[in-house]
């Protein structure tokens, strides 16, 4: 695959020690990695550290002839795929809000003609200054892409909005500017997981599912430019901040949130393993007895069928976990429960493994995935939900 070339700008932020790991994943992620620090930058980390990491000399100075041809002020950005200003300094956001161009990366900025992507760290009250505020609406309203920042303690000791993004969303925003956005202006919910029934205060039945399939299609969507938002179960898995989570332990949560958002949505995939039966509670604990005992269970709603009767209108793509018939119970649940795909895997295979065997089902036709990780097959799914997407002018689309 032909690599990407990013112009990694670096500015005077106390997180600019972190552009050491950042770089590594950048190259890891098979980027050609080309460093810009600021004056400022160089007092955080030294440019030999980021050269050796990158590979490629660092530069900083716009008037020296040895560093290119003499017109790297503007070069440099015209051969590049993306400009990534991490971490983004309030000077240099300020710069970017008003269009100065006093040093080479602020002229690289201005002269760019690629997607320039900014992910602001700094102290809260700097970052809450109304100045700094202005300022990033301002870049935002010129169509720079803002990617974080992230809330929490701060090298300062505060705590609060203004740290560095982690590198896990930056990398998804990274991955978002550069790809084609196929669900730009589109949103999509995704419940992941797997549901947890209380049988007392201290027990509960559970199922396989570790989440990560959700996880990855919530990944793979929002990198597509979808507006994510998942409703989470029992998962092994955190969900990165830049996706909209709400948890759901139990079948009622789930089903509760479920219908409270799917309204907003444009696209539903239910991939979360929800409990088909749960247990009649018992308050405080059972007493361990010296024979066994019998655990009533009682059905639950099938929520899927209740959200093809009554939100039809939406796009909705179903998961099939099944230990035999594979197709033909998929099949049977495309057709029974009315939904517009459904993607079957096979239980051996798939429930809380990290990769996945997978059909995917449409009225048309049954696509085999060939075997691989989750994400690969996240990618591959979503692509062929687009494409039935898409096609179906019918759908209410809620933009
Ligand atoms: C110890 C120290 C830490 C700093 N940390 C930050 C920071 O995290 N974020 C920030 O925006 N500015 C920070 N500053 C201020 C910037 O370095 C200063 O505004 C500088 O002019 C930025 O230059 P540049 O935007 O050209 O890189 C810090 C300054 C010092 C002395």
């Amino acid at each position: 695959m032909l690599k990407k070339k990013i112009l990694l700008g670096v500015t005077g932020s106390i997180a600019a020690y972190k552009t050491a790991e950042l770089i590594r994943l950048l190259r890891k992620n098979n980027f050609f990695v080309q460093v810009v620090m600021t004056k400022s930058a160089k007092q955080f980390v030294t440019p030999l550290t980021l050269q050796a990491l990158s590979g490629n000399p660092v530069l900083e100075n716009m008037w020296d002839p040895s560093e290119g041809n003499g017109m790297e002020h503007i070069n440099l950005s015209r051969t590049s795929d993306l400009i990534l200003i991490a971490p983004a300094s309030g000077n240099f956001i300020a710069k970017l809000a008003n269009g100065l161009a006093d040093d080479l990366l602020a002229n690289l900025c201005l002269a760019r003609s690629c997607p320039l992507l900014v992910a602001p760290a700094m102290n809260i009250e700097m970052y809450n200054n109304k100045a700094t505020q202005r300022n990033i609406e301002t870049i935002k309203k010129d169509g720079i892409l803002i990617s974080g920042p992230d809330s929490g303690e701060q090298a300062c000791g505060e705590v609060g909005l203004g740290r560095l993004i982690n590198f896990e969303s930056m990398m998804l925003d990274v991955r978002k500017v550069i790809s084609h956005q196929i669900f730009l202006n589109k949103k999509i919910l995704i419940s992941s997981g797997a549901t947890l029934e209380k049988i007392d205060e201290a027990r509960a039945i559970t199922n396989l599912s570790s989440g990560l399939m959700g996880l990855n299609l919530a990944k793979e969507a929002y990198a597509m430019g979808a507006d994510v938002t998942v409703i989470s179960g029992h998962s092994n898995y955190e969900f990165p901040p830049c996706i909209r989570t709400i948890k759901a332990i139990d079948h009622d949560a789930m089903y509760q949130s479920i219908i409270s958002n799917i309204e907003k949505n444009d696209i539903y995939i239910s991939a979360a393993a929800i409990s088909d039966y749960k247990p009649l509670y018992t308050p405080g604990k059972i007493k361990k007895k010296n024979e066994n005992i019998s655990l009533e269970l009682k059905k639950t709603k099938d929520i899927l069928s209740y959200v093809s009767k009554h939100f039809g209108h939406k796009f909705i793509v179903g998961f099939a976990a099944e230990s035999e018939n594979l197709i033909e119970n998929a099949r049977d649940k495309l057709i029974s429960k009315n939904l517009d795909i459904v993607v079957a895997n096979t239980i051996k295979d798939s429930m809380g493994k990290p990769k996945a065997k997978m059909v995917i089902i449409d009225e048309n036709e049954n696509t085999p995935l060939p075997e691989a990780e989750k994400e690969v097959q996240s990618r591959i799914i979503l692509e062929h939900i687009f494409k039935f997407f898409s096609k179906a002018k019918t759908y209410d689309s809620i933009n």
